[in-house]
C-alpha cells in the first residue's frame, strides 16, 4: 500500500492524518517524525514514528509540514533519494523548495484545515511528475477534499479566501451568535443554531445553479425585515470591510 511520511506533526500534519484515518487509510501506513510528538502520536493512533531518513526511504509521498523558517535547517541533512515531496509551507515557493531539497518530483500545497473532516480545499502546483507520482498526489488530496491546481502568483489570494477563510467564518459564526445571545437566546443554543445555518446555507448554495448574491435576494423579500438586515450590512460597508481584511492577510509576511 502507499506510505505517506509526514515531516512535522503539528496541527496541520495532525488534521491531514485525521482525514486519511477517516478513509480507512491504516495507521501503519502513515509514517509521522518530529522531535517531541511523533512519538506520542504513534501511542495515540496507531501510526509509525521513524527517525526523518528512514521515514522518507519508506515513504511513497513526502509531506512537509513544519514550519517555513525550519526548511533549510531541516532539509540540508536529509537525502530525499527522488521521491515525490509536497510541502505545506505557507509562503515557501517552488523554486524555493527545489533549492532546498534534493528531488525534482516537488508539489506546493496549502490546505485548509477541513481536510481533518475530508472537507478540505487544497490548492496545488507543481514540477513535472512522472505519472506514477501524480497518481499518488492526485490520490492523497482527493482523500481528503477537493484540490485546484492554480498558478503559483495566486497562491496569496487563495491562502486568505480558503487557508485563513475558515477563522473568519468562525468568526461571522461567533458574531451571529453572541448578537442572538444578546437578544436572549443561550449563546451555546445560539452558535449552535447559526452554526447549523451556515452548514445548510453553504449546502444550498453549492447545490445552486444561482450566485450567492442571487440567493441573498430570495431570502430577502421587499420591504421585509431580512431586506432590513442585509441594507444595515451595505450601510455599514460590510463588503469593504472582508476586502479590508482580505488584504491585511494576503500583505502579512509569513514566519
Ligand atoms: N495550521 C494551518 O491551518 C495551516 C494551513 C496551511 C499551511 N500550514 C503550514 O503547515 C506547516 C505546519 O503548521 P502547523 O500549524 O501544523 O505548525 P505547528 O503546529 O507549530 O507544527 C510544527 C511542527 O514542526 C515540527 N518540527 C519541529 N522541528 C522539526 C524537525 N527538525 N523535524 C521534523 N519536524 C519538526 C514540530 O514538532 P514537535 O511537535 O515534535 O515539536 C511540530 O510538529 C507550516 O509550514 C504552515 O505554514 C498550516
Amino acid at each position: 500500500m502507499t506510505k505517506y511520511g509526514f515531516l512535522g506533526t503539528g496541527n496541520m500534519a495532525k488534521a491531514m492524518i485525521n482525514g486519511l484515518l477517516q478513509q480507512n487509510i491504516l495507521p501503519k501506513d502513515i509514517l509521522v517524525s518530529s522531535p517531541n510528538s511523533a512519538a506520542r502520536l504513534s501511542d495515540e493512533l496507531g501510526v509509525i514514528a521513524l527517525p526523518a531518513q528512514e521515514l522518507i526511504n519508506q515513504s511513497d509521498m513526502v509531506i512537509l509540514a513544519f514550519l517555513p523558517n525550519q526548511l533549510k535547517n531541516i532539509t540540508s541533512q536529509l537525502n530525499f533519494k527522488n521521491r515525490v515531496v509536497t510541502s505545506v509551507l505557507a509562503g515557501v515557493t517552488l523554486h524555493e523548495l527545489s533549492q532546498a531539497i534534493n528531488t525534482t518530483q516537488i508539489v506546493r500545497a496549502l490546505p485548509n484545515v477541513n481536510v481533518s473532516l475530508n472537507q478540505g480545499v487544497t490548492a496545488l502546483t507543481k514540477t513535472e511528475l512522472i505519472s506514477s507520482n501524480q497518481l499518488v498526489v492526485e490520490r492523497f488530496w482527493s482523500l481528503l477534499g477537493k484540490q485546484y491546481e492554480i498558478a503559483e502568483d495566486q497562491f496569496a489570494v487563495f491562502s486568505a479566501v480558503a487557508g485563513s477563510a475558515p477563522a473568519y467564518v468562525f468568526k461571522f459564526i461567533d458574531a451571529l451568535a453572541k448578537s442572538g445571545a444578546d437578544k436572549g437566546l443561550s449563546f451555546e443554543l445560539a452558535t449552535e443554531i447559526v452554526t447549523q445555518t451556515v452548514i445548510g446555507s453553504a449546502n444550498t448554495l453549492a447545490n445552486s445553479d444561482k450566485t450567492a448574491q442571487q440567493l441573498q435576494d430570495m431570502v430577502a423579500s421587499p420591504g421585509g425585515s431580512t431586506r432590513a438586515g442585509l441594507d444595515d450590512f451595505n450601510q455599514q460597508n460590510f463588503d469593504d470591510v472582508v476586502a479590508h481584511a482580505i488584504q491585511a492577510t494576503i500583505n502579512h509576511k509569513h514566519l
